[in-house]
């Protein structure tokens, strides 16, 4: 039976015959028993669900359009392919981003190479694979790019990253807008250089990029970056007298963690951007550039829900009840890094009435390995399963060995069935880099 009442649980969630919670078809107690918990589970259907919404959203309000899946949010091979099979692009911002992206059959000409300290190397493998934009941060990297692109033979095809000088409200982490950014060129620097551009040989400016920040749950702030940036469009094709070919305006859409978070539809964030810069560039009498939208979060992290046994339940009398989880911090370092907070239910409890408060801890040695403070839950007993939601994105990107821990598995589940998409580590993978 179908049972995806919140925004945070993956759209397959079901309750099974065993009165169990499902997803994609598969009783999570059956899957704790195949793969062993702690266990990342990503639903096939929330994942193409997403990948067509961003696809079909934005191809109804604007012509020219590109989403790359920016891979920093979950960058696994199987994950990967699903989502270029969808048709989307990459958006890499390492070495080690691009290859998986590249091993995952993504076309390089769809592949969107960010970072603000690329590595010369880095900006070797780029130029090699022929991504099809490097977007450059600094001159020094702009100075770097020109000179391997011409040892290298190529042209490098780039975006400039801009610093619009917005504050979205979010977590002061992962704000990238604003003008005391480690990101991008001033706003108000761009046309200088551009100027810089203009005396290198072996690069070829293609147009302009912007990421305001992630998790933002309003989309007026979005309109605002369009506004700023078709300005500055204008200013460059008066001051430069060149063209913007491409206008990338990054991800940073939010998703539903708890009740309470209700994020704008993908549909309407894109009607609100697509319809905004068309007026802005026809209020200006500029030519429409091809848009390339960046979202990780709102692609993946719906997708994704982490299962974990509870181990002991304890009680600090007339203070707080734990349930401790067989993870924690290393499989999800968010809630120490951001404060962000999570849902959760468990298992096999899922139409229980919610009747004790209780805190979710993990098992590494530090008081704040907290995953969920203050959860209401059904009572809890040793053995039980609890599954987080929503932990898709940034978790197994971020994960750890903390402690020594082996990383979790990945499974995909879809119609009733699963698959690995990412093994378990075992204690040899814990030694096997060292001598
Ligand atoms: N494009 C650029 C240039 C970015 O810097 C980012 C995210 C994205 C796209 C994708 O943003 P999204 O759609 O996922 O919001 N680790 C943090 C999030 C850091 C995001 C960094 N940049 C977290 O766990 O919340």
């Amino acid at each position: 039976m179908l049972y995806n009442k919140n925004q945070y649980m993956p759209v397959s969630s079901g309750i099974s015959v065993n009165n169990n919670l499902e997803i994609g078809g598969c009783d999570l107690a059956g899957l704790a028993a195949e793969y062993g918990t702690p266990l990342y589970i990503m639903d096939e259907e929330t994942l193409r669900a997403n990948c067509r919404d961003y696809m079909l959203s934005f191809s109804s309000n604007y012509s020219d359009v590109m989403i790359a899946y920016a891979s920093k949010a979950l960058s696994v091979l199987g994950v990967l392919k699903i989502i270029g099979e969808e048709g989307l692009g990459v958006d890499v911002v390492s070495g080690g981003e691009l290859y998986l992206a590249l091993k995952a059959g993504i076309v390089p000409q769809k592949i969107i190479f960010h970072g603000n300290n690329k590595s010369p190397q880095e900006l070797i493998e780029a130029l090699q694979a022929g991504v099809g934009l490097i977007v450059v941060d600094n001159l020094q990297e702009l100075k770097n790019l020109e000179e391997i692109a011409g040892r290298l033979q190529k042209k490098a095809s780039i975006l400039i990253r801009v610093t619009p000088g917005i504050e979205a409200h979010t977590h002061d982490f992962i704000k990238t807008g604003g003008f005391d950014s480690k990101f991008g060129i001033h706003i108000e620097r761009v046309c200088d250089f551009i100027e810089e551009i203009k005396h290198c040989n072996n690069i070829d400016f293609a147009g302009l990029h912007a990421h305001i920040g992630s998790q933002i749950l309003e989309v007026n702030p979005f309109g605002f970056a369009v506004e700023k940036m078709t300005e500055l469009i204008e200013k460059i094709q008066k001051r430069n007298h060149l063209e913007i070919k491409i206008l990338n305006l990054g991800g940073g859409l939010g998703i539903s963690y708890l009740e309470r978070e209700t994020p704008p539809p993908v549909a309407e964030y894109a009607r609100v951007i697509g319809q905004e810069l068309k007026y802005n560039l026809e209020r200006r009498k500029l030519p429409f550039p091809k848009l390339i939208i960046e979202p990780g979060r709102s692609i993946v992290g719906r997708a994704g829900v982490t299962l974990y046994t509870i181990g002991a339940v304890k009680e600090n009398k007339n203070i707080r009840k734990y349930l401790f989880v067989d993870g924690g911090m290393s499989d999800n370092p968010r809630p120490m890094m951001y404060g962000a907070k999570y849902a959760a239910d468990i298992v096999s409890k899922i139409s229980s009435r919610k009747n004790e408060m209780v805190t979710v801890a993990g098992k590494f040695c530090e008081s704040g390995d907290v995953l969920i403070k203050d959860i209401h839950l059904p009572a809890a007993l040793s053995g039980d399963l609890l599954a987080v939601y929503a932990t898709g994105a940034y978790n197994y990107a971020m994960a750890s060995n903390y402690n020594q821990n082996p990383r979790p598995a990945m499974v995909l589940v879809g119609q009733g069935k699963s698959r690995l998409l990412v093994r378990r580590e075992t204690y040899d993978d814990l030694t096997a880099k060292q001598e």
